[in-house]
């Protein structure tokens, strides 16, 4: 019988038990390298990243040739959809040669319509929607730092609203988990997304904290987590910038916090706008292993993808 695909699209279409499931693979995953050598043996997975990545870029390229694949970089300037080739026309061409897809693209519409017109999984690697292969490894370096499941643990995100937010916002109320958001009136989270998330609350039981004073915000947090105030491809907005300035995570706001506060940011930092070198170089910052992560969770996702 043909195994039914699955997509990753967004965290809205995976369970608590799912997302859960996905963490404690990847314990495993990182732990042992050689025991998932072979997981994509005889697979071709495209990587079409419309966007600039490093981190994502690198990690799924290393990562599905670690497991065994093959990798083709695609970039859509050179495909014919740079000269208006539709997502579905395309789509159907990926189907014939490819059994996966990665995609960092612009509207998340896009990548969308990829998935319902392929029998192949497609991942998101970013949309202006969604991030969430970003959260699967913001969840399991919490889980891994023994921080994901403590009691009243308080996590704090800081900065405007996007993608990423979005995307922890899901993870968090997806997996039962509180989350405060410190951010500036005119930032606030995605009203449609809040309704969804209100509903899936109901049954999950997590709360979420919106609070418009960063210094109140942060009080007492076991985790601060910020992202660049200029997402990529949008235009940079002086008064945005300015609006933002009191969010900035710096020393004196994270004093707020609790003194082992832990530091993420899932990078690139622009250093001394949302965060400043002295936070993001500490030893209070987990980013880089946030980084290092992308690798081990993004393995982690293709092996439950693929098997
Ligand atoms: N965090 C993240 O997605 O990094 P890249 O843009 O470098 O892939």
């Amino acid at each position: 019988m043909k195994k039914i695909k699955r997509d990753f699209l967004t965290l809205l279409d995976y369970s608590k038990e799912e997302i859960k499931y996905l963490i404690e693979l990847t314990m495993d995953v990182k732990k042992n390298k050689l025991k998932y050598s072979k997981v994509l043996n005889n697979k071709n997975i495209a990587l079409l990243f419309d966007k600039p990545s490093t981190r994502t870029r690198i990690s799924f390229e290393v990562g599905i040739n670690q497991l065994g694949g093959n990798c083709l970089v695609l970039d859509s300037k050179t495909m014919q959809l740079g000269r208006g080739e539709t997502y579905s026309d395309t789509a159907k061409i990926f189907n014939s040669y490819l059994d996966g897809v990665v995609i960092r693209t612009f509207k998340q519409e896009n990548i969308d319509i990829i998935a319902l017109n392929c029998d192949i999984p497609v991942i998101n690697a970013l949309t202006d929607k969604y991030h969430p292969c970003q959260i699967l490894s913001d969840l399991f370096t919490l889980y891994e730092s023994n921080l994901l499941f403590k009691k009243n643990m308080k996590f704090v995100y800081i900065g405007d609203s996007n993608n990423v937010l979005n995307s922890l916002l899901i993870g968090f109320t997806k997996l039962g988990i509180d989350i405060t958001v410190g951010c500036h009136p005119k930032y606030e989270p995605d009203k449609k997304l809040m309704d969804i998330l209100r509903e899936i609350s109901k049954n999950s039981g997590n709360k979420i904290t919106i609070i418009n004073d960063p210094i109140v915000a942060v009080k007492n947090a076991d985790v601060i987590y910020t992202d660049v105030w200029v997402s990529m491809g949008d235009e940079e907005s002086t008064q945005k910038i300015y609006d933002l300035k009191p969010y900035q995570v710096n020393k004196d706001l994270i004093s707020n916090a609790k003194q082992d506060v832990k530091i993420m940011h899932c990078l690139p930092a622009h250093r001394e706008l949302e965060i400043t070198s002295e936070v993001l170089d500490s030893s209070n910052s987990i980013a880089w292993t946030q980084a290092e992560n992308r690798l081990h969770t993004q393995k982690a996702l293709l092996t439950f993808l693929y098997s």
